[in-house]
């Protein structure tokens, strides 16, 4: 077990009938996820991708070389479960100002998101950045018709073109669903090279898949390194309870909503973690957020956010639960050195290290917060390197099954995504809808 959980703030809050009751329900849903007998049963793909994605390792390493080698800057392409994996990924791996250093000091390309918006600025001003950085472009998108990617792979493919000319087979990758969809019939015309998502992975459950591999490769990240700690996760989930932190997750969490704390937040005490609180929250938001049920899913950066949302947190109203991603190790050591006058008065924290304070924020505020009447789950590991985060993501996804199962919803469709959709291609004259 890679990670533990430490409920030592939220004992008050828990009733042993209710966790016991909870307990069985979360190990029927568990077992249905495994025999594939529950809601939404074809999109289980997610499941065993870390030990199958091992196979494909070999060719995504090496198109990941390939733009590592030609492009100074590589944008991805894709929004929701297309992109926030990748994202999260490469916040939590590298250098915190990964994309501001030196080439020679970030080894391997610049990376930017698009298509994660239709803002025109954000656009201009990317192409704007690019400036004339030789570029490539992985375009991620799982049903190849989602129209925020592909209107900015319109824009940036014409600027490619400005660049290298109509044939782009070495500057454009195309991530997508293996028959269907408009990329697939870019990729066959234009012999653009393609990687593929299993039609049985949703793409929020696609981060450990191609979606979020070539991404992170071409980051420099050991993307082996990252399935294998996903593979440790996925043997853990036939674990018993008591070191099965999936199922724990999944119990606590649906007994503090059944307590009517209604609102979870992600909370974190190193920035690295920010992001991937974004890839949970879609995970969970629209895996769980259905039938007028379903756990809100928030986040805040402490202690950052301690000073804006700190106040509701411990004064406001009590419907939320906070989930703290704790990180044991720190990587640096800012030691606290002592001066002569003392003019800010810090000569009391002289020789300490900077993590030592930050950890102190930590237990300090979950201590009021939980006095304050905010239950608190601790998500524990010894360190943020890639086999943990690959841990860390199968941990989640597999718990989010096991929870939603419990709330008795189908985890695997969006239905509730498809209305602004529809009124939108209404609105903007789009033929046949
Ligand atoms: O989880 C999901 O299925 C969605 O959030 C999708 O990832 C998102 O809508 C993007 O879809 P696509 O990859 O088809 O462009």
């Amino acid at each position: 077990m890679r990670l533990s959980l430490d409920f030592k703030y939220s004992q008050k809050f828990i009733d042993e009938k209710t966790l016991v009751r909870l307990k069985n329900e979360a190990i029927e849903a568990s077992k249905s996820l495994q025999a594939k007998t529950g809601k939404g049963n074809d999109f289980l793909g997610w499941m065993d991708l870390p030990s199958r994605m091992k196979a494909q390792t070999e060719r995504i390493q090496s198109l990941a070389n390939s733009i590592r080698l030609n492009s100074e800057v590589l944008i991805v392409i894709g929004i929701g479960g297309s992109y926030l994996g990748a994202k999260s990924g490469i916040h939590f791996l590298k250098h915190h100002f990964y994309n501001e250093l030196s080439a020679e000091k970030r080894d391997g390309p610049a990376i930017f998101f698009a298509g994660t918006n239709m803002s025109p600025q954000y656009l201009k001003d990317l192409i704007d950045l690019i400036g004339d950085r030789s570029f490539s472009l992985n375009v991620i998108s799982k049903s190849g018709t989602t129209t925020e990617p592909a209107i900015a792979f319109r824009f940036l493919k014409s600027e490619l073109e400005k660049r290298y000319g109509k044939d782009l087979k070495d500057r454009i990758f195309l991530t997508t669903d293996p028959d269907r969809g408009a990329l697939t019939g870019m990729a066959k015309n234009e012999g653009y090279e393609k990687l593929v998502i299993d039609p049985s992975v949703g793409g929020r459950f696609s981060v450990l898949s191609p979606v979020g591999l070539l991404p992170l490769a071409v980051a420099g990240v050991d993307i082996n390194a990252l399935l294998s700690g996903a593979e440790a996760a996925m043997k853990d989930v036939d674990n018993t309870y008591d070191e099965n932190p999936m199922l724990q997750y999944a119990v606590v969490r649906n007994h503090l909503y059944q307590s009517g704390f209604k609102i979870e937040m992600m909370i974190n005490y190193e920035p690295r973690l920010h992001f991937l609180a974004e890839w949970w929250k879609q995970l969970y938001g629209e895996s769980e957020g259905k039938e007028h049920k379903g756990i809100f899913p928030a986040s805040a950066s402490y202690t950052t956010d301690l000073h804006s949302l700190g106040q509701y947190v411990q004064d406001g109203e009590r419907h939320l639960f906070q989930t703290l991603l704790h990180v044991e190790e720190s990587a640096a050591g800012m030691v606290i050195q002592g001066t002569a006058d003392d003019l800010d008065k810090l000569n009391y924290l002289e020789g300490k290290t900077l993590d030592y304070v930050n950890k102190k924020a930590e237990e300090a505020t979950l201590q009021a917060h939980y006095d304050g009447g905010v239950p608190n789950i601790i998500v524990k590991m010894e360190k943020a390197d890639t086999y943990n985060l690959g841990y860390l993501f199968y941990f989640f996804e597999y718990a989010c099954g096991v929870s939603a199962y419990m709330l008795d919803v189908n985890p695997f469709d969006q239905p509730g995504v498809e209305t602004y959709k529809s009124n939108m291609f209404k609105l903007l004259g789009k033929p046949n809808v």
